[in-house]
């Protein structure tokens, strides 16, 4: 049986230069100013395996099948979930996450089965919520915030980066991040995503929200805080819903 949980687990996910990372910080700072118990992860990461899975998922100098990606992002979030998260929400904090399995969703399965004659080395969507679900079965988050912009706007704010990345995935072509946004856009109007939450999360706006990032960055960011805060109020954090 799961352990009762008292904090709130958040996600926020998107294309490369939808400005995840960014929007992902400032709502940890802004709640933080707040005076909430808060605490931001990021994945792959912030547990050893996590950060040694990152490496190795990052480098294009590593040959890996799509099973391997999705494997290795898996064991780094089982990992991260068991060791940080789920022991985070015990202790009452909120839990701000910056990527989730959305991300593999996406990057691993659908971004790539359009690509013809490599169906059967893409990891099917029945293995990938099946291992979600396993990896989450201690803690689930209650929202995954998926940011839909255009891939010539991710682009665009890529190469706008002080430190542009050249990982594994930002350097795939514009066939592949054009599919990534359309993974991401399509998400929240999908059951069986739905079916990873729990109905009473999702009847209180949980779920994958899809967001558009499009606009400007402090009225998405907004929108972020105010839809995180009504989302904690309903589930009776910082006070019950009146
Ligand atoms: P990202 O957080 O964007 O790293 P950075 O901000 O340092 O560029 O994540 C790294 C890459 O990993 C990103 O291109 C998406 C990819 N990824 C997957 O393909 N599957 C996953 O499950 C996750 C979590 C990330």
């Amino acid at each position: 049986m799961s352990t009762p949980q008292r904090g709130l687990y958040v996600a926020v996910d998107g294309p490369d230069g939808s400005g995840k990372s960014s929007q992902a910080r400032w709502l940890y700072e802004q709640l933080d100013a707040q005076g909430d118990d808060v605490l931001l992860v990021r994945e792959p990461g912030d547990t050893d395996l996590g950060d040694r899975l990152r490496e190795m998922l990052l480098a294009t100098e590593v040959e890996l099948s799509a099973y391997g990606e999705a494997l290795l992002f898996l064991a780094a979030r089982a990992e991260l979930v068991r060791r940080v998260v789920a022991p985070a929400l015990v202790d009452g904090k909120t839990v701000i996450s910056d990527r989730c399995f959305a991300s593999t969703l996406v990057y691993q399965h659908l971004a790539l089965t359009v690509e013809a004659g490599s169906v059967e080395d893409v990891p099917s969507m029945d293995l990938l919520l099946q291992a979600t679900r396993e990896a989450h079965a201690p803690a689930m988050p209650a929202v995954v915030f998926a940011l839909d912009v255009t891939a010539k706007t991710a682009r665009a704010r890529r190469s706008r980066r002080k430190n542009a990345a050249d990982d594994r995935f930002e350097t795939r072509d514009h066939d592949f991040q054009e599919r990534v946004c359309e993974g991401f856009r399509s998400l929240a109007t999908r059951d069986d995503v739905a079916g990873l939450f729990a109905p009473t999360d999702i009847e209180v706006g949980g779920g994958v929200v899809r967001i558009d990032a499009e606009r400007d960055a402090a009225t998405i960011r907004n929108e972020l805080l105010e839809r995180c805060l009504a989302l904690g109020r309903s589930l009776g954090r910082w006070g019950a819903a009146s």
